[in-house]
């Protein structure tokens, strides 16, 4: 069985999916490193040289993939859950656990992240975090066998929290 972290940026899912692999024994996948690797370049340059929407297609093509993984706590990028043929691969490859956090949290965490290039023209991070949110959240909602909050909880807590709900010890 895979397990599927889905949630904005900053929502502490690479943590938390490293840290549910080392307590399972599974191994550990992230959409993004996968994107990282087959370019050998950052988010940021692969963005910068080709544009969002040549990302976007490389991230369908390995959410594609994902349902032939075995064992596997799956960590995906923010915006995998845009488009519904992405929303269909991750529901097929396994259980979904959906992160959330309040919005300060993701703000000073994306504040001083590296890596995380604008997603949208807003001058004001804080106005394009809300905005995304609150165009994003029924998107996770819609897939997700369940949600954790992370504010306010230990990795620890979260990943028990994980285990618990999946009845996996
Ligand atoms: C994105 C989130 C990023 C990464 C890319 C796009 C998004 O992943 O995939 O920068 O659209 O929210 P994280 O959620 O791991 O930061």
């Amino acid at each position: 069985m895979n397990i599927i972290l889905i949630g904005f940026r900053g929502c502490g899912k690479s943590t938390i999916s490293k840290a549910l692999a080392k307590e399972l024994n599974y191994k550990y996948f992230s959409t993004d490193k996968e994107i990282k690797k087959l370019h050998n370049k950052s988010i940021s340059k692969i963005v910068e040289e080709k544009g969002w929407e040549y990302f976007r297609e490389c991230e369908s093509k390995i959410i594609m993939g994902l349902k032939e993984l075995k064992d596997h706590i799956i960590d995906t990028g923010g915006g995998s859950i845009l488009t519904e043929t992405n929303r269909e691969n991750i529901k097929k490859a396994g259980s979904v656990v959906y992160l959330e956090a309040d919005f300060v949290d993701i703000f000073k965490r994306i504040e001083h992240g590296k890596d995380r290039p604008k997603l949208t023209n807003k001058k004001d991070l804080e106005e394009e975090i809300k905005a995304l949110l609150e165009e994003r959240k029924e998107k996770y909602l819609s897939i997700a066998d369940f949600t954790i909050n992370t504010s306010g909880h230990s990795m620890e807590e979260c990943t028990r929290a994980i285990i618990k709900n999946l009845n996996l010890k």
